[in-house]
């Protein structure tokens, strides 16, 4: 079975490089003790995403899906001294859940949150100004994930990074006659970062300690 090979590697590469201290490991027991979905990042995709967001020197930070924070504190610690993380959750419970986690790393003042569904809240932060962000990571429901990085396009500024998780799915993605809702975000996602003018884009696959999956990422060359 190629999994247990993964999973061994995983593990190794985790106890090698992945020093998580208390309060990612007290995030990621909140999210078992409070019955939230166990699809956090990995803890290694946690440091990948840290050292992604660190080469970008980021001030402002959007993330559009909270869950319990896991990923949040991983990024938000990579802000430069009085910058901002603003993270975009639809369920309150989670942001609650996230928000203790915030309190616990120390985190508070930098991290704000925003209840409410995704495509509602993205137009207000292009209303009020809030961008241009120096990293997006998007990783909320996927039906809407070409939305989501349209909304991103608008908030960025030339050399913004946008990320966006779980686009490969076990190699669904290659299923043109797929029925599966997520799956089909994922390729219009897929179709749009391919076929947008302006950015630089690419997606590494991952396997590991969860299913065979993928990371987008995309460098803005123009701002829209
Ligand atoms: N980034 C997190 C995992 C996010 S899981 C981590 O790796 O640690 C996806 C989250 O998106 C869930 O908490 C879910 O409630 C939230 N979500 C789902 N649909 C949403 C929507 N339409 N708008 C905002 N958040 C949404
Ligand atoms: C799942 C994993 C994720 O990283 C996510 O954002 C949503 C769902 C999953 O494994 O179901
Ligand atoms: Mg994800």
């Amino acid at each position: 079975m190629p999994n247990d090979i993964f999973n061994e590697v995983e593990q190794f590469l985790n106890n090698a490089f992945v020093k998580e201290d208390a309060a990612l490991l007290k995030t990621k027991q909140s999210i078992i003790d409070g019955k939230l979905p166990l699809i956090s990042v990995s803890e290694n995709q946690g440091k990948f995403l840290h050292i992604l967001t660190r080469l970008c020197n980021p001030k402002k930070i959007l993330e559009i899906g909270t869950l319990g924070g896991y990923s949040t504190i991983w990024m938000a610690r990579a802000l430069q001294p009085g910058g901002q993380l603003i993270s975009l959750e639809l369920d309150q419970h989670h942001a609650d859940v996230a928000l203790a986690n915030f309190r616990e790393a120390g985190l508070q003042d930098k991290i704000t949150i925003r209840l409410g569904k995704a495509l509602d809240t993205l137009p207000k932060l292009v209303e009020e100004g809030a961008g241009p962000f120096d990293v997006i990571f998007i990783d909320a429901d996927k039906e809407p994930y070409a939305e989501y990085f349209e909304w991103s396009l608008k908030l960025s500024k030339p050399g913004t990074l946008i990320i966006a998780d779980n686009v490969v799915r076990e190699g669904h993605i290659l299923d043109k006659n797929t029925k599966d809702s997520e799956v089909i975000g994922v390729q219009r996602l897929i179709n749009v970062m391919a076929n947008t003018n302006g950015i630089t884009a690419t997606i590494i696959q991952n396997v590991g300690n969860k299913n065979h999956d993928g990371i987008a990422l995309a460098i803005v060359d123009e701002a829209k």
